[in-house]
């Protein structure tokens, strides 16, 4: 059998052991590890974003056929300007490229893509492929692809206190009514429900100020593939292990009819 047989045998062995009724609707990837993987193979970090973008391709394809409804990855957190200026560089001319690249492929495939987070430093000519790629699938529903650009927890906390405070000073709110409705509805992923599942690769246990609001809750994956040798199949045993989990958001587990006994408390 040719290694390609192979490994589709074990993507389709994974994915009928998955439960299509328990899919998360939506996941949240922390992409790491490409300059590791390069380095490793003694090329430049450049190769592994290179690597990465591919792998980004494989895993959108693999969770819309799985069912998932909505991916969101960080490519470029508020913390990646301190890179060698190459290297940001060369980031900003790939998400350039890569977007007028399969901007018309993701259009076909009726997905949506939003782009999630300060855009305001970054250049005019990706900026511009930015707001044209997502007004051309803003209509799209069969899909959404929220790519974190310029993006961290924390400045997405603040911007969002800033305006309801400023709301507040206006008369426009009162401040009672500041509550977790309001502050989601204020939020950069405003409309849409929080991950169930957040992956990252590369081994590394850090949120790294991704989505901390929206995080609170999401059960964690952390697989030691690095990003560039991510695929279908890591993907898929994500989703086998998170279909494992209790998710309990701070209960206790139930009963299989729903109820709870009292011999479940202990103290
Ligand atoms: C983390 O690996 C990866 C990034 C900072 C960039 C991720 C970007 C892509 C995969 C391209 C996505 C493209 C589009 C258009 C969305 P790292 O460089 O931190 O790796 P290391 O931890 O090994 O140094």
């Amino acid at each position: 059998m040719s290694l390609g047989k192979i490994i589709d045998k074990a993507n389709n062995d994974l994915f009928k052991r998955i439960d299509k009724q328990k899919v998360p609707e939506h996941v949240a990837i922390i992409m790491d590890g490409n300059g590791r993987w390069a380095t490793k193979k003694g090329l430049p970090r450049s190769f592994g974003h290179n690597k990465g973008v591919s792998v980004l391709k494989e895993i959108i394809r693999a969770s819309n056929k799985l069912g998932c409804k909505i991916l969101t990855v960080y490519a470029f957190s508020t913390e990646n300007w301190t890179r060698p200026t190459k290297e940001v560089d060369f980031l900003i001319n790939l998400f350039t490229e890569v977007l007028k690249n399969e901007i018309k492929e993701i259009h076909q495939e009726s997905i949506k893509i939003k782009f999630i987070g300060d855009l305001t430093p970054l250049p005019e000519t990706l900026k511009k492929t930015i707001y044209s790629s997502e007004s051309l699938t803003k209509n799209n529903n069969a899909f959404l692809l929220n790519v974190c650009v310029n993006y961290g927890g924390r400045q997405e906390i603040v911007k969002v206190a800033k305006e309801l405070a400023l709301k507040s000073s206006s008369g426009e709110i009162n401040p009672s009514e500041v509550n977790e409705e309001l502050f989601n509805s204020t939020l950069l992923t405003q409309g849409i429900n929080d991950p169930e599942l957040l992956i990252r690769t590369s081994g590394e246990k850090r949120i790294s100020n991704f989505l901390l609001w929206q995080l609170a809750y999401s059960e964690i994956y952390i697989s030691d593939v690095l990003w560039p040798d991510f695929n279908e199949l890591e993907f898929l045993k994500a989703i086998i292990d998170y279909q494992s989990r209790n998710r309990r958001f701070g209960g206790i587990e139930s009963l299989p009819n729903g109820s709870y006994e009292d011999s479940q408390c202990t103290s």
